[in-house]
């Protein structure tokens, strides 16, 4: 649906008028295309001292043909904060960040690396490291014109796997991913070859993939080189095939909830293509009441089909050994299971379900090398929110550091990262995709 007051905002008059009466300015977002540089201006990548990342960090944006410097306008600002010992150390952030608070070009990115405040040595370390997620949150808030601020923490050891992250963050792929904490362990990663096709060779399943966020998640594996199985209901068959059709995957029409549906999906992957790499538990949807005007038809439904349904399909591919090593789980939760919501008890209990399934079976699963993690889009132009009353809608898409809706395409690519090979340290990770909404924050 479309944001006629963004459009209002970008428009001449509509400039005047925000900037006379301090109204939101939703500034336009940089979205990726293929075959867009990785990063459009100089990064500049400096440190405290002694940190274990800068060095690593340059020699791999180098590699990568992006041009460091520290010449404004800059694409981005990347701290390794890993040498920060005790809280006197802090004073490097203001330090490094004070004169560049507007040095970034639109849509510039910040990346603060550190320790894992559970991987530190001491009390004094681990307060350090755990007051970067204040710097990095308010960055995001203050940096403004399509800026974004993360917190990366590396755990001592698994310096070797943080490319594909540093390389979702820096690029335009990450639009829509704001005041975020991820991090990255030791698993083993294997870099594609292309990164512009990370996913070649690679068999990716799409449920509720016939529209909205699926049909986009379907589209960008795809286009990054997965051969994508799209997944829905019968009902949907026809829009399915479109969507199959055009990105010359496959469709599987299938209830998720019916008693034969883990056996059946576990057969057609196993025949068709002797296994799967990634799996995307897409398919969701919502049964809105207040908990004491809601029939237990509206609870089972909405937790049996976002929840209970990802539980059986995972244990079934995973008990038959269908998931090949290097595998990847990636859950679609909500910022509703982070934050709760009013008139949604059912479906924020199955989302933050989703958050607990991602959490528990990421150790279970990590000596196999399979991957858990999850994305927690906020508001998403979709379907499911171009139908919310007026002012609840224009809540959501202005309540938020980028005071704008998200693209369906935005849940996509975030889902794209922790698909690929080279994301093999990335595991039962939470990442909101919500331009850092207040909500839950
Ligand atoms: N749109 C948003 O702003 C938003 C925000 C947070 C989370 N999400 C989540 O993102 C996911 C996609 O949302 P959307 O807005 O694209 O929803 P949507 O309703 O447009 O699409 C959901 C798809 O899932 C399919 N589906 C539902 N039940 C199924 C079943 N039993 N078996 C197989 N397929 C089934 C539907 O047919 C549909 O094609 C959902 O999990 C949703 O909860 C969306």
């Amino acid at each position: 649906m479309a944001d006629r007051y963004a459009s209002f905002a970008h428009s001449g008059i509509g400039k005047a008028v925000v900037k006379r009466l301090g109204l939101p300015n939703p500034p336009r977002l940089r979205r990726y295309r293929p075959g867009q540089p990785l990063v459009e201006a100089p990064v500049l990548v400096d440190g405290a001292p002694h940190g274990r990342l800068a060095d690593p960090v340059r020699e791999l944006l180098t590699a990568a043909g992006v041009p460091l410097g520290d010449e404004a306008p800059l694409g981005g600002l990347v701290f390794d904060a890993t040498g920060i010992v005790d809280s006197t150390g802090l004073r490097a952030l203001y330090d490094f960040f004070h004169p560049r608070a507007r040095a970034l070009r639109p849509s510039g990115r910040v990346v603060v690396l550190g320790t894992p405040p559970e991987s530190c040595e001491n009390p004094r370390e681990a307060t350090a490291q755990r007051a970067l997620e204040g710097l990095t949150r308010s960055i995001g808030k203050e940096f403004g014109r399509g800026a974004t601020a993360q917190l990366g923490y590396v755990t001592p050891g698994a310096e070797a796997g943080i490319e594909s992250t540093l390389r979702f963050l820096l690029s335009a792929r990450s639009a829509y991913v704001s005041g975020q904490v991820i991090r990255i362990g030791p698993g083993e990663v294997t870099p594609p070859e292309d990164w512009e096709r990370p996913l070649a060779g690679r068999v990716a399943l799409v449920t509720g993939a016939a529209r909205g966020i699926g049909a986009a998640i379907a589209q960008v594996l795809a286009r990054d080189g997965a051969r994508v199985i799209a997944l829905d209901v019968p009902a949907a068959g026809e829009s399915l095939a479109e969507v199959a059709n055009d990105i010359k995957g496959e469709t599987l029409q299938l209830d998720l909830t019916a008693g034969d549906a883990p056996a059946r999906l576990a057969e057609y992957l196993r025949t068709r293509h002797g296994g799967v790499d990634v799996v995307v538990h897409n398919a969701g949807i919502t049964r809105d009441k207040t908990i004491g005007r809601m029939d237990p038809d509206r609870w089972d439904r909405v937790l049996d089909v976002n929840l209970s349904s990802q539980e059986r399909i995972n244990d079934e591919l995973v008990d038959r050994g269908l998931i090949r090593t290097g595998g990847r789980i990636v859950g679609v939760a909500s910022i509703a299971g982070i934050a709760g919501n009013r008139g949604q008890t059912n479906y924020a209990t199955s989302k933050a379900g989703v958050i607990g399934l991602v959490r528990s079976m990421a150790p279970l699963l990590a000596d196999r090398n399979i991957t858990v993690n999850a994305v927690a889009p906020g508001f998403i132009e979709t379907r499911m929110t171009a139908k919310m009353p007026l002012a609840l809608r224009e809540a959501g898409r202005r309540m938020n550091s980028l005071a704008q809706g998200g693209r369906p395409v935005d849940v996509a690519e975030t889902i794209a990262w922790f698909a690929s090979p080279g994301s093999g340290g990335v595991t039962g990770n939470v990442v909101r995709v919500c331009g850092q909404s207040l909500l839950g924050a």
